[in-house]
C-alpha cells in the first residue's frame, strides 16, 4: 500500500510541557510494575483524531476540509492535569496525563476533525473523546495505584494549531512526521478585520 499512509491529527506540545511529561514518566516508573513501553518525548502529542491508513492523493482534500473547519475555531488554552489510566486503574493498559484545562475545547476540535475526516472515508468515532497525553502502555494489564500519585506541576499553554502527522511504523517504534500545520482561528482573525464597526 505505497500510495497510503497512516495518519492522525494532534496538538503538539511546547518544550516546557514535554519536560513536565518526562518528569511525570519518571514519577510513574517508580510506581508501576516493569513491562511498560514509555512514549518517547518526540512522540508525545494530544491526539485529536486517529485516521489510520488514508490515500496519499486525498491528503490535500483532507487538509483543505480540516483547515476550513479549524479556521472558525479559536486557539485553545490548555493546562496539564493529573494521572489516569485506561480502561481503569485496576486493569491499566494505558497510562496518561489528563488536562486540568481545555478538555472541552479539545473535544470540540476532535468533533470538527472527525467530521472533516469523512472526506477521506474515515468512519466517525463512536467513543466519547477523552483528552489525554499517553505516557506509557503496559504489556500486560495491571493494577496501578495511580490515584495516589501527586499530579505533576500544571503547565499552561495556548495551542494555536493542529498538526496532521504521518506515523511511520518501524521495528524500533513509530516515527511521527508532520505533514501539515493547520491554524486555529485563522478565519476568525479575518472576520474581525472585516467586521463592520459597531
Ligand atoms: P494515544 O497515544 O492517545 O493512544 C499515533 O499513533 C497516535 O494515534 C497515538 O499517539 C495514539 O494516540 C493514536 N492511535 C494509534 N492507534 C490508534 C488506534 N488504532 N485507534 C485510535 N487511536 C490510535
Amino acid at each position: 500500500m505505497s500510495d497510503h499512509l497512516r495518519a492522525f491529527f494532534a496538538i503538539d506540545l511546547p518544550e516546557a510541557v514535554r519536560t513536565c511529561a518526562s518528569l511525570a514518566i519518571e514519577t510513574l516508573r517508580r510506581a508501576v510494575p516493569a513491562g511498560v513501553r514509555w512514549t518517547p518525548a518526540e512522540n508525545q502529542h494530544l491526539t485529536l483524531k486517529f485516521l489510520g491508513e488514508i490515500a496519499e492523493d486525498r491528503v490535500e482534500a483532507l487538509v483543505g476540509r480540516a483547515s476550513a473547519k479549524l479556521a472558525g475555531l479559536a486557539p485553545v488554552e490548555l493546562a496539564l492535569g493529573g494521572f489516569g489510566a485506561f480502561p481503569s486503574a485496576r486493569e491499566a493498559r494505558v497510562l496518561w496525563l489528563g488536562l486540568a484545562r481545555g478538555g472541552g475545547a479539545l473535544a470540540k476540535l476532535a468533533r470538527s476533525l472527525d467530521s472533516a475526516a469523512r472526506v477521506v472515508g474515515v468512519e466517525r468515532e463512536r467513543r466519547p473523546f477523552s483528552a489525554h497525553l499517553t505516557l506509557g502502555r503496559l504489556r500486560e494489564p495491571a493494577r496501578v495505584e495511580i490515584e495516589r500519585l501527586p499530579a505533576p506541576e500544571s503547565v499552561a499553554w495556548t495551542a494555536t494549531e493542529v498538526v496532521l502527522y504521518e506515523s511511520r511504523l518501524a521495528p524500533d517504534g513509530a516515527r511521527h512526521v508532520p505533514l501539515a500545520h493547520l491554524a486555529l482561528g485563522a478565519g476568525r482573525d479575518r472576520a474581525d478585520e472585516f467586521a463592520p464597526e459597531s
